[in-house]
């Protein structure tokens, strides 16, 4: 195949994901994260927007020197400062890329930038020409390119080709686009933009009406764009992006349509969404597409008669080649250090220091004291959980009574920790976990609202651990808390206290696009 069938995939998770309300990262997570990414083969992974915040800025240097064989990518407004900042992110990456936006559509050119149109070409070119300075990789995209003006686009896009953006963005930024239209916009561009070739054309699809992943297949097929921006699970701004699964499934498993060539690694692609659901607290759907608990699941007897006598009868995928396996019990109470250690490296999870390994491990024999089989998602939950409770951590969780009796009022006592100083604290409610987030309140007096509780069951049966997300708004910030523990009570508790160590902890947030 040519390299004009090549489809590159640009993973956005760790920016654009990181968007949607609550699924903030720390540093060490998104290296996680981008490690995986990594693994998956992904060709470009945008780390973040580094003129967004200190922290942003500090986890795209990170990935740029952990990351050898992806393009590391940051975000950046059309501004002189912003391009150098993220310049400087980059510095370590061994492939680098500056991504600049600038809307064009008349609505954000009015009304957010306040800006003339003809203003707008020029920053946009102003952009492209500081961009250089640093990289000859560099991507543009028109924000809000779908309700843009086509003139106009073919204007601003020639513009900057010329001055030597090598990538052409074009974002349905949100989520307004229908394939059809989508596509054949993408294909006139690129037939009236006279230097339309010498660059490479890319979409980038939110999805608010279901046709992300339809978007952006419409992009490639009608447009002939060659890139695909996307994130696992599909996280990202409001109803999310283009999920990198379904894309990537849609690609390979109908490759005598698509015709194009990926470089993916499929088998890392459970294995990446485990890791963004667990670290985010956004669970996946069981009935998503290729990730989902239930994608290769068969409950009508007909269906399980026709797989057990010839698999394709019902299945187009095989679940081995998106990373299903079935649940294996690796460690026990038995397990020693090194078989940690090694398990913690085949999950791709590296931990910075011997003394977090001995944390870890520790932690670890806690857990097969009061759980007999240890399961990969319980390592993983294990260390996402801690993960959580590092950032910033204020309130620790130390120890938990609770009532609950039929005809009852429940009731729960919580001891926890300040700077060394432990609070006790009693509450009552409608079930143990009101009883507990109230006994917490009593102490804490947060003022913050719940606005998702959610658990989930790490491995199967009833010896699994929980894991509970929770999710708290106060004054426009919304934060999530991850709590883990074979007690779903207990893992509330430590998922509120996380909750409340994210908001303690004042790591504030730009949304880039705006
Ligand atoms: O949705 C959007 O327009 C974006 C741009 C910054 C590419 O995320
Ligand atoms: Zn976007």
């Amino acid at each position: 195949m040519s390299d004009s069938n090549r489809l590159i995939i640009f993973d956005t998770t760790l920016r654009d994901g990181e968007q949607s309300p609550g699924a903030s990262m720390t540093k060490d997570e998104k290296v996680r994260i981008a490690r995986q990414l990594e693994r998956l083969r992904v060709d470009v992974i945008e780390a973040g927007f580094a003129a967004a915040s200190p922290g942003d800025f500090e986890a795209i240097r990170a990935i740029s020197a952990a990351i050898k064989e992806s393009t590391v990518c940051s975000l950046s407004r059309a501004n002189e400062r912003d391009i150098a900042r993220a310049a400087e992110a980059l510095q370590p990456a061994e492939r680098k890329r500056i991504h600049t936006f600038i809307a064009t559509s008349p609505l954000h050119m009015k009304m957010k930038l306040r800006m003339e149109p003809e203003q707008v070409l020029e920053q946009a070119k102003l952009a492209i020409r500081c961009a250089r300075q640093y990289t000859d990789d560099i991507e543009f995209s028109p924000e809000d390119g779908s309700r843009s003006d086509e003139d106009y686009l073919c204007r601003v896009l020639e513009a900057v080709i010329a001055e030597g953006a090598t990538t052409i963005n074009f974002p349905d930024t949100v989520g307004y686009a229908v394939p059809e239209v989508f596509g054949a916009t993408i294909k006139r561009l690129r037939e009236r933009i006279p230097n339309s070739d010498k660059a490479i054309w890319s979409v980038h699809c939110h999805n608010d009406l279901g046709l992300a992943v339809a978007n952006s297949l419409a992009g490639v097929m009608i447009g002939g764009a060659r890139q695909i921006e996307c994130t696992i699970n599909g996280l990202g701004e409001r109803a999310g992006n283009t999920a990198l699964e379904e894309v990537v499934m849609a690609v390979r498993t109908r490759a005598d349509y698509f015709k194009l060539q990926l470089g993916i690694d499929t088998t890392q692609i459970v294995a990446a969404s485990r890791m963004v659901s667990q670290i985010t607290g956004f669970a996946v759907q069981p009935n998503k597409a290729v990730v989902g608990a239930n994608a290769f699941a068969h409950a009508s007897g007909i269906h399980q008669d026709g797989i057990l006598k010839a698999r394709e009868t019902y299945e187009i995928m095989r679940a081995e080649d998106v990373g299903w396996a079935a649940n294996k019990i690796v460690l026990g109470k038995l397990s020693g250090r090194n078989a940690f250690k090694e398990r913690l490296r085949e999950l791709g999870i590296e931990l910075a220091s011997e003394t977090e390994v001995n944390a870890a491990f520790g932690r670890f024999k806690e857990l097969a004291d009061r759980k007999a089989e240890i399961f990969d998602e319980d390592i993983m939950a294990l260390v996402s959980a801690e993960d959580h409770a590092q950032e910033g951590e204020h309130y620790r969780f130390v120890s938990l009574a609770q009532h609950s009796e039929t005809g009852e009022t429940p009731s729960a006592r919580v001891v926890f920790d300040v700077d060394g100083k432990e609070y006790h604290c009693e509450g009552k409610g409608d079930g143990p976990v009101d009883a507990t987030v109230n006994a917490i309140e009593s102490q804490v007096a947060s003022g913050a609202e719940l606005i998702l509780f959610s658990v989930n069951a790490i491995s199967t049966g009833t010896q699994s651990q929980g894991e509970v997300t929770m999710r708290l708004s106060k004054s426009g910030r919304i934060v999530n808390g991850l709590g883990a523990d074979p007690d779903i009570i207990v893992a509330s508790a430590k998922a509120y206290l996380s909750a409340l160590n994210k908001l303690h902890s004042k790591n504030e947030r730009l949304n880039p696009q705006q």
